[in-house]
């Protein structure tokens, strides 16, 4: 099954390329003195059109450490916004980086109202970039009891 198809950046549209280059950009602000892996994501919000970007945060105890995407999502959210429509990712390692379990749970709680997220993941150099979906990274998420089962 395809679940992703792989395009020059060129061809993409003039959003999802602003949407790259801020990830890019982001990036650089990476706090990974531990992996020294520096991500960076970026988050176009449905409604308003805005961009919530978010680099990686590290800390010495490990545990607590925070991936590019959830840091993006926890500005977006907390400025008001909870429905994504796109989402960039960008890191520099010989296949591209797609987003750990946990930020697939994460960012499957905000997907739009066509009941998905498009997702683009790029090294820094943006010439090619992986496309895919929430749905297809995270088939059969988990969705809330809470939603499902209430009366
Ligand atoms: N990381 C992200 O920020 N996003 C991903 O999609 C994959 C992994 C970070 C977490 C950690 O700071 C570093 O990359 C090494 O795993």
């Amino acid at each position: 099954m395809d679940n992703f198809k792989v395009v020059p950046f060129s061809s993409l549209s003039e959003t999802v390329q602003n949407l790259l280059k801020s990830a890019t950009e982001v990036r650089t602000k990476a706090y990974c003195p531990y992996s020294n892996f520096s991500v960076g994501s970026a988050i176009l919000t449905e409604k308003d059109g805005k961009i919530y970007t978010g680099c990686n945060i590290e800390n010495a105890t490990m545990t607590p450490c925070m991936c590019a995407e959830r840091t993006a999502v926890a500005k977006a959210v907390s400025d008001g916004y909870m429905q994504f429509k796109t989402v960039a990712v960008v890191a520099h390692q010989k296949d591209f980086t797609a987003p750990c379990g946990v930020c697939r749970q994460t960012l499957s709680e905000f997907r739009s109202s066509n009941g998905d997220i498009e997702i683009y993941l790029s090294k820094p150099s943006l010439d090619n970039v992986l496309c895919t979906t929430i749905s297809q990274l995270l088939p059969l998420a988990y969705v809330s009891y809470k939603k499902d089962s209430l009366p």
